[in-house]
């Protein structure tokens, strides 16, 4: 078992509570938020505590928290309360100076739009501008605000009803689909690190959805204890919704990497290897009945 300590919020300062959230729940997406209050002044600022949590109806949330210095509230709480509309941009690497530009604490009535140098471009069904740079905007009504708390530190859902997207035609295909893996967004992790959803750092893992899969523990136990397969593997196989059986496995030794491996191994691991390079070319198949000619031979 690894080592790990186990700590009671309550008996930790606020500030190491604070680091401890934020670089566990990461990366973060990013809702840049154009407010609006009462007298026309228009805000914008950046937000972590962000996600969507309904397709129908289409509801997205962000947290502007209570200040953990002096316990005031965030001008884009003020403004919802006032002017219950926002406009959430997404964020992509070309923007993120401008996005961490536009959260230093400006004076109220300062427009970070100015500030930061990015493009406001009228909301066709609010009054909150969206930022032109962003390459997604939703339009919102603020449906809800609830307050977590009254002490520094406290966030506030502002539960935001999207009632009009904006999408770049850049990053849609034929069909109007937005390719997500081409948007080079950026995420939030903790203290000063961002992520970029880009390159190296993106890879697929098809839905489970249309298959129901065995489940590791219906791999025999030769497999499950491997010292050479790991957790993903095991998972890969798992996700197999039928183990092939006697006649396939008697095809799949006369094949001539596997007669080889029956004619010379002796040890269970150069078994593991071999499967263990077909699960990490996605050929599971050949990976499973690797291992189970291998679990026959009962090492
Ligand atoms: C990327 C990023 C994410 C942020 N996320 C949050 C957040 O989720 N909640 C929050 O209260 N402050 C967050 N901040 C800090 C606010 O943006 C900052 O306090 C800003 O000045 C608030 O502006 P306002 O008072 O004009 O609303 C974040 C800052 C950055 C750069």
């Amino acid at each position: 078992m690894d080592k790990v300590i186990s700590l009671d919020p309550n008996e930790i300062t606020s500030r190491q509570l604070h680091g401890y959230l934020l670089a566990s729940v990461a990366p973060r997406p990013i809702a840049f938020v154009s407010t609006i209050d009462k007298a026309g002044n228009i805000n914008l600022s950046p937000f972590s505590f962000f996600n969507v949590f309904s397709a129908n109806p289409p509801v997205a949330i962000f947290s502007p928290a209570r200040s953990a210095r002096d316990n005031s509230t965030k001008h884009t709480y003020d403004n919802v309360n006032q002017v219950p509309e926002a406009v959430i941009n997404l964020v992509n690497y070309s923007m993120i100076e401008q996005v961490s530009l536009a959260s230093t604490a400006f004076p109220k009535s300062v427009n970070e739009f100015v500030k930061s140098g990015l493009t406001a471009v009228n909301s066709d069904t609010v009054s909150p501008p969206r930022v032109g740079e962003s390459p997604v905007s939703f339009e919102c009504k603020v449906n809800q605000i609830i307050p977590l708390g009254t002490e520094g530190g406290a966030g506030n859902l502002v539960i935001c009803e999207v009632i009009r997207i904006h999408l770049k035609t850049e990053y849609l295909d034929a069909s109007n689909t937005l390719q997500t893996e081409r948007m080079d967004l950026v995420g939030r992790m903790g203290g000063n690190w961002y992520i970029r959803a880009f390159g190296d750092a993106l890879f697929q893992i098809s839905k489970p959805t249309d298959i129901i899969g065995r489940g590791v523990d219906q791999l025999p136990a030769s497999v499950r204890n491997s010292t050479i397969l790991t957790g993903s593997d095991l998972a890969k196989l798992g996700g197999l919704e039928g183990f092939p059986d006697e006649s396939t496995l008697d095809k799949w030794k006369e094949r001539p990497e596997i007669k080889c491996l029956l004619q010379k191994s002796h040890t269970p691991e150069e078994w593991h290897k071999l499967a263990k390079q077909m699960i990490d070319n996605q050929d599971i198949e050949s990976g499973i009945k690797t291992l189970l000619v291998a679990d026959e031979l009962a090492f």
